[in-house]
């Protein structure tokens, strides 16, 4: 099927006052750092486009060697276009090589374009003072950007090349010391009408309240995550790869950005979010729209892919709908992220589990038994569980391969404690039992 891309409906979605004709968002970096790469952008189909990052310390983007690194990242000789799922990439590229002010130059040339497009551009930068950070958003409102993304995140610290301490007051400085960053967002609220999004490091922490700081200093939204500084080693030389920045190529890093996104959602009502880092595949922008985002951002997937992914991307997700008979993004947004179980909720709606065996299914392979660490299964020439001594942890039915194993709800709560404790029964309080 052929997309039109000028007029996917049922991708549009509201990201704080704008709306995207699909929620599919250019992230910030080397897709979108001149104004070629942005007109680009635009034609790929994306909904909104994040340029490159310029900040006031842009001699920082003198440093970058070498600039990329992928670890573990596995080529088929027997198949050109074979895309390996998980993998490091670490890289040392920091902010544009362009000043933000003569990147202003960037947007008024791509801007009309963007817009002629319905492609939202999002002008990305960071800079050191107050004053620094107010007169670039005001330029760069005026060059045209729809919204702004304020860059809390990177550059890090430059590490030994700074020219003057002053310049460690950048990028990442205000992830870890939000307090200020608030000061900076409500100077910026002052003078622009676009909306400003704060994208925030994941080497932060409290991101909960930090969202909460942004959100009361007038912030539309805020940008989860940008990479942060990753370590891997060469084990035949001993040598650190380079310590660099890492985006969410491997696959654990959508999982942590999915549930800090998904908290702050839940607890700044009035904040849109801009979910991101390890979003490969269109499932996982519609995981990231469950969990609670607003939009999400695809970086390093794209850069390594090609433009020609966007469209992959947008027509993934348009099936889904169609196969889903869904009518909108806003029909999925959010629905996961209500569902979060508390532990109040998961003690008092969840049972508990025992597994069972089909002895018609088990080959007797002995896989289950390996997995179990409440010693329940024995296997001789098929597996056999002890129900008394099954905690229901399910991990023996995940792994048999001959689909043998079943969970089932027990009737009696307090077997299930009895089992756990099996090993040391005498260990256990009576009310061990009754809490
Ligand atoms: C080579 C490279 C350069 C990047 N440059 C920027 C940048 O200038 N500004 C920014 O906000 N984020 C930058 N990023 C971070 C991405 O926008 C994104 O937040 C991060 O890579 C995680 O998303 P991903 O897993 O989709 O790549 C860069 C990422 C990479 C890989
Ligand atoms: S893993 Fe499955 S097939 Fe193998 S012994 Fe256990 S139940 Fe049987
Ligand atoms: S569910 Fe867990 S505890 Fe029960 S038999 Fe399987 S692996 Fe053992």
């Amino acid at each position: 099927m052929e997309t039109d891309l000028q007029n996917t409906n049922v991708l549009s979605t509201k990201l704080a006052s704008l709306t995207l004709k699909n929620p599919i968002v250019a992230g910030g970096g080397p897709l979108a750092g001149t104004v070629e790469h942005i007109k680009r952008c635009v034609d790929a189909g994306f909904g909104a486009v994040v340029t490159k990052t310029a900040s006031t310390v842009w001699y920082l983007q003198h440093f970058p060697r070498p600039l990329y690194k992928l670890v573990g990242y596995k080529t088929d000789p027997s198949d050109h276009y074979y895309e390996p799922d998980d993998y490091f990439w670490l890289h040392r590229e920091h902010n544009s090589s362009f000043t933000p002010m003569n990147f202003v130059k960037i947007i008024e040339q791509a801007a009309p374009y963007a817009h002629s497009k319905n492609c939202k551009l999002i002008g990305s930068y960071s800079a050191r003072f107050t004053d620094e950070w107010t007169q670039i958003a005001t330029a760069y409102e005026a060059a045209g950007c729809h919204a702004l993304e304020i860059n809390f995140c990177c550059p890090f610290p430059p590490e030994g090349l700074a020219k003057s301490p002053d310049d460690n007051r950048v990028g990442i400085y205000y992830t870890k010391h939000p307090e200020e960053g608030a000061k900076i967002v409500e100077a910026i609220k002052q003078l622009v009408k676009i909306p400003v999004f704060v994208k925030l490091s994941p080497d932060g922490s409290g991101f909960v309240e930090m969202a909460k700081l942004f959100e009361n200093a007038g912030a539309d939204g805020v940008t989860m995550f940008a990479n942060n500084k990753m370590l891997r080693v060469d084990i035949e030389t001993g040598l650190p790869e380079i310590y660099g920045p890492g985006p969410g190529t491997a696959g654990a890093f959508k999982a942590m950005a999915m549930r800090f996104a998904a908290e702050v959602k839940q607890e700044c009502s009035k904040l849109a979010v801009m979910g991101g880092r390890g979003a490969i595949t269109w499932q996982d922008g519609i995981e990231f729209l469950m969990a609670g985002s607003d939009a999400v951002q695809y970086c390093s997937p794209v850069m390594i892919r090609g433009l020609d992914y966007v469209k992959k991307l947008i027509e993934g997700m348009e099936s889904y709908f169609a196969r889903k008979s869904y009518k909108g993004v806003e029909d999925i947004k959010e629905i996961a992220m209500r569902k979060i179980y508390t532990n109040t909720q998961l003690a008092k709606d969840v049972k508990s589990l025992y597994a069972k065996v089909d002895p018609s299914r088990c080959v007797g392979c002995g896989r289950c038994k390996k997995s179990c660490w409440y010693d329940a299964i024995s296997v001789a020439k098929c597996a056999g569980i002890v129900k008394k001594r099954c905690a229901g942890c399910s991990l023996c039915s995940q792994v048999c391969s001959a689909g043998a194993i079943s969970m089932h709800e027990r009737e009696n709560e307090r077997e299930h404690f009895e089992a756990m404790a099996m090993a040391h029964p005498d260990l256990v309080t009576e009310d061990y039992y009754s809490i």
